[in-house]
């Protein structure tokens, strides 16, 4: 089962990406925070650094609902050297979607259909996989959404099981991605969404089998681990405590820190002062105290911290 880095807008760009998998293992493909393709055909120097230079098993994610805008960024992305590009139909920020973007593209199936017949009839792409969520309002549009799909050789079917009005709240709705399970070619589908441990993922395995790998964002951000944890837990019938501790060990808190060094230093290297790599390293310790028995309190000292003194005094001492 493959293991998938989400696209997190802000979060896991091209400097944490870099980062990240230099210090951890298990994660087979990254997918870019979505790049905006937008009728003047160019792109802003920032989404241009998601992509350039050329990455292996770096997926760029786009989005976009003007068809001939998808198709020039694919193109762009071809020449890169990208071998598959994302559609992004799952984003429910109201900027996004409020302007029919995202999962907004989701409330006007029609127009879907024929924004995708005009991607899927242009010559010269990439392969093109698609990020969606299961429905704006009501779970039963999942139905409609897999038969405009099936029309389609989408490369890969990545679900994040939620309606677009439960943003990211509640749980995940199973049922619907069952939907897709049925429908589709089990190795097309990618399951997203609360895979906070090994044993989620593998209860995921179980529940549908054979399908091509789980995709993780928020619970990565928690515990950096995840991904190696759950290819240890999945490829071994006698998996370890280790394995199965959801919060992390002494020696995984050596790794992070230095990850969590590298990380700065990279960020430093390209934000213009303290300040902003601070709010960087804030944001990120909001999912990661999660993972430490004393979080709460390392979580406090980060987020007072105003230099890189009182940050690296507030975020050192769990392993101290
Ligand atoms: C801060 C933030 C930024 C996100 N940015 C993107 C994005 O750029 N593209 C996208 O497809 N999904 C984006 N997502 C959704 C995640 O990729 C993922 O679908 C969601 O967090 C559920 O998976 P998880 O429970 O493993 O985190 C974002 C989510 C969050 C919380």
């Amino acid at each position: 089962m493959k293991i998938y880095l989400a696209p997190m807008e802000g979060i896991t760009n091209f400097i944490f990406r870099r980062v990240y998998l230099r210090h951890f293992r298990g994660i087979d493909t990254s997918y870019t925070p979505f790049i905006v393709a937008n009728q003047t055909f160019s792109f802003k120097t920032g989404e241009k650094r998601e992509v350039m230079p050329f990455t292996d098993n770096t997926v760029p994610q786009i989005l976009s609902n003007n068809p001939d805008s998808f198709v020039w960024a694919a193109k762009y992305m071809k020449e890169l050297g990208y071998t598959e590009v994302n559609l992004n139909l799952g984003c429910p920020s109201p900027t996004v979607s409020g302007r029919g973007r995202g999962a907004g593209m989701l409330k006007d199936l029609e127009k879907l259909d024929a924004f995708l017949d005009k991607v899927f009839s242009a010559e010269g792409l990439p392969s093109v996989s698609v990020k969606t969520r299961v429905g704006v309002e009501d779970p039963a549009e999942v139905n409609a959404i897999t038969e405009i799909y099936k029309k389609y050789p989408f490369d890969k079917i990545i679900v994040h099981p939620r309606l677009l009005k439960d943003l990211y709240k509640g749980s995940v709705r199973k049922d619907c991605f069952r939907v897709f399970y049925e429908n589709f070619e089990s190795d097309k589908l990618v399951f997203n969404g609360d895979i906070n441990t090994a044993q989620d993922a593998m209860k995921i395995a179980e529940e549908f089998p054979g399908i091509d790998g789980i995709m993780t964002g928020r619970g990565l951000l928690a515990d950096p681990l995840l991904p190696e944890k759950i290819k240890a837990a999945v490829s071994d019938d006698t998996i370890s405590e280790d394995v199965l501790q959801t919060s992390v060990s002494k020696d995984a808190s050596a790794r992070i820190l230095a990850f969590l060094d590298d990380l700065w230093d990279e960020y430093a290297a390209y934000l213009s002062g303290d300040a902003d790599v601070l709010s960087k390293m804030k944001e990120l310790w909001s999912y990661l105290y999660r993972s430490f028995d004393d979080g709460e309190s390392i979580l406090k000292a980060v987020r007072k911290a105003r230099t890189r003194q009182d940050y690296i005094i507030g975020a050192r001492h769990f392993v101290l």
